[in-house]
């Protein structure tokens, strides 16, 4: 079974996407909907969600929507269409369906491809990758576990949508950057392959697979901060990872637990940093502003306040902010700033964190110095390098580790 549905009005006008096997699409001005309104308001958080059920079920379910969901049946060229509200229903091939000031039109029903000729790459990324099940989803898109059918090897598949159509130049722009952090490799990076750009209007990277979990879940099940050694081990290796990147001038600029991934190896931790490089990029290309939508900013306290006012001209110095946080995370179990409700964003320009040894007394004088020197409001006010913080750092923990 292929779904497609065609784009008449709104936003997306012109755009044709297509589905070939079960699948749910939300639509709503969420950022986590799979088809993301966020500027229509006539279109609520989470609007409608259509489901397709092979062989020839397409069913849609207004999800509680504050202005209705529409259908109109399918009509001859130029004859006006009569709307319809709905809660759920099966739709027809060739209906139409309205939501906020987008309309489509759905087919499945011996629809070809080629009755659709988009103006995109004319491979389907699909024929490379035999996607094998979803590990799970991120602010920019999903990550599924495939098999690379070239070299019949597993990967980690990055799968985003853009929030808006790019422009040529867009699309170009961003596959250059994954393409130069491709060619990157460091024992402690997560090895990327060339991405691309598909007709379905999907980006996608595949990824080396890490079978392991990331920092931000391991935490989550910790009833006790890391001890000093335990977060050693981590933070050289963060720091390693990341000393490669910016000798190579690229900055992370998503450095957060959830992007630490850790494997086990002979009863030894071993660090792979993901997604440098890339989500921000999406991001500065226009695809989505999703990491600063009110939702997911509740977690964000790992950006610097520069990140939040001035994302254009960000330095190395946002990286060694996030390692502040990081390590903040390992030796407290906590965030950098008191629970209270002030929005996260405010807290990050205005607020100043907890010292960070009023949360765990055991943290040495001078390693809680260095911790709170990263998280300086002021790029300048922070360890100038990974290098010189490297230097700091590891002192530091060598000799208390040793003790
Ligand atoms: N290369 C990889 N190998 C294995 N799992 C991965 C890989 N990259 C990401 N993941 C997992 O997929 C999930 C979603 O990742 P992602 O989309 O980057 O979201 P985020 O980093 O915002 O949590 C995460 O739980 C992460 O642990
Ligand atoms: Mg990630």
């Amino acid at each position: 079974m292929k779904l497609i549905l065609k784009v008449i009005s709104g936003p997306l006008k012109g755009e044709t996407f297509s589905f070939k096997e079960y699948k749910k699409i939300s639509i709503g001005r969420s950022a986590k909907c799979y088809f993301s309104f966020p500027d229509d308001p006539k279109i609520s958080r989470v609007h409608c969600l259509i489901e397709l059920l092979p062989p020839s079920n397409v069913f849609v379910k207004d999800m509680g929507s504050r202005n209705g969901t529409y259908y109109a049946p399918s009509a001859v060229e130029n004859e006006k269409l009569s709307f319809k509200k709905f809660d759920e229903k099966n739709l027809a091939s060739g209906d139409f369906l309205r939501v906020g000031k987008t309309i489509v039109r759905v087919y499945f029903k011996g629809v070809k491809e080629a009755d659709f000729n988009s103006k995109k790459e004319t491979f389907s990324s699909w024929d490379k990758f035999k996607i094998l099940g979803k590990i799970g989803e991120g602010n920019i898109g999903t990550v599924h576990l495939a098999e690379d059918q070239s070299s019949q090897k597993q990967v980690a598949l990055k799968i985003a949508y853009p929030r808006v159509a790019p422009r040529e130049e867009q699309i170009k722009s961003f596959l250059q950057k994954v393409k130069l952090c491709s060619e990157l490799n460091h024992p402690n990076l997560v090895k990327y392959q060339n991405g691309g750009y598909c007709k379905e209007g999907y980006f996608y990277i595949p990824m080396e697979y890490i079978e392991g979990e990331s920092l931000n879940s391991y935490l989550k099940k910790q009833s006790s901060p890391l001890s000093l050694t335990e977060s050693k081990n981590i933070i050289e290796q963060i720091l390693g990872g990341l000393e490669y990147l910016h000798y190579n001038r690229v900055i992370h600029r998503d450095l957060k637990s959830a992007n630490v991934l850790l494997v086990k190896k002979n009863n030894k931790i071993c660090v792979k940093l993901t997604d440098f490089g890339v989500a921000k990029k999406y991001e500065n290309e226009g695809f989505s502003g999703l990491t600063l939508s009110a939702d997911s900013m509740k977690e964000m306290d790992y950006l610097s306040p520069e990140e939040l006012s001035d994302t254009e001209n960000v330095t190395e110095q946002v990286d060694i902010y996030s390692i502040g946080v990081l390590i903040y995370n390992m030796l407290t179990l906590k965030g950098i700033y008191k629970e209270n409700n002030k929005s996260m964003s405010l807290k990050i320009i205005a607020e100043e964190p907890v010292p960070i040894r009023e949360r765990n007394a055991a943290i040495p004088e001078r390693l809680g110095q260095i911790i709170m020197k990263c998280l300086q409001k002021e790029p300048k006010g922070r360890p100038q390098s990974v290098k010189v913080l490297k230097d700091y750092l590891l002192d530091e923990l060598d000799e208390v580790v040793l003790l």
